[in-house]
């Protein structure tokens, strides 16, 4: 099948596009090179430059492949960020959305894979955390992010698209490969934060929160592996290309 992946130069759009070409997919990949590394996508996609939010890019890249399904990653994704600047948030993640779904319609491309995020729930009515559960996010990312999903769901009742929006936790870990994995520059991430420890980059790392109902009184994370997540992303477009109805949060 032909696959687009779009925000594939960084974490889990790289890794994402990898396992897409393991499983034999025709990979096509698009990024506007905001974040990440270009080296990062695997040789055998097809790459193209450019932003979502360019109407007559989306138009000539869906005219130009045979698009069977989308998975799309291409947003901003820092919770402290979209406090301080939520328009920058309001702008990429919605209308980068609005613009896609407008080019997705008109060129009759009808399926996607979204990632959503559980920062859409904000504080946790229960834990582990219901998929029904009330949403009710705390930051602009969070409500960019639930606002993208029903986007999704109304475009879906008017124009019939068919979409999976995945409402993950934290991605962690690297290709087995070794030759991709997980870095931003700057760094803002826990985990290759704590990295920098051993690796000699940092002195040392702060874990904030004392006071959490836990053994150490610090918080716990939920995490799950980037491969193990991307291979979801893979399911979900197998689960659309296969069920002749029906979407998915
Ligand atoms: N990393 C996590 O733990 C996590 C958890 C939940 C959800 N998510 C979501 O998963 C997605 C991927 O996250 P990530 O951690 O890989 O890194 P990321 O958010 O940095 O990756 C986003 C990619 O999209 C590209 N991009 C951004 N805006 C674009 C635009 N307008 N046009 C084209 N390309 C654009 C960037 O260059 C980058 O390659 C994001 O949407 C994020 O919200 C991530």
């Amino acid at each position: 099948m032909n696959i687009l992946v779009l925000g594939v130069v960084d974490y889990i759009g790289s890794h994402t596009a990898l396992e897409l070409v393991k499983a034999g997919h025709d990979v096509i990949v698009a990024d506007n090179l905001v974040t990440g590394f270009r080296n990062a996508v695997p040789k055998a996609a097809k790459f193209y430059h450019g932003d979502i939010r360019n109407a007559e890019f989306l138009d000539k890249l869906f005219s130009s492949e045979q698009i069977d399904a989308v998975i799309h990653f291409a947003a901003f994704s820092l919770v402290g960020e979209s406090v301080t600047n939520p328009l920058k948030y309001y702008d990429n993640n919605l209308c980068g959305t609005k613009v896609l779904l407008e080019s997705m319609v008109k060129n009759n491309v009808k399926k996607i894979v979204f990632s959503s995020t559980a920062a859409t729930y904000g504080e946790p009515e229960n834990i582990p955390i219901l998929e029904s559960d009330r949403t009710c996010p705390t930051n602009p990312y969070g409500e960019t992010k639930l606002a993208m999903e029903k986007m999704f769901k109304w475009t879906a009742e008017a124009h019939g698209l068919r979409y999976v929006s995945l409402r993950y936790f934290n991605a962690c870990g690297a290709d087995e490969s070794g030759t991709i994995g997980e870095a931003h520059n700057p760094e803002s991430h826990l985990i290759p934060l704590i990295l920098q420890v051993p690796n000699g980059k940092r002195e040392a790392i702060s874990i904030y929160g004392t006071d959490y109902d836990t053994p150490d009184g610090t918080c716990i994370r939920d995490y799950i592996h980037v491969t193990d997540l991307a291979q979801a992303h893979i399911l979900a477009v197998q689960y659309l290309l296969t069920c002749s109805n029906g979407t998915f949060h």
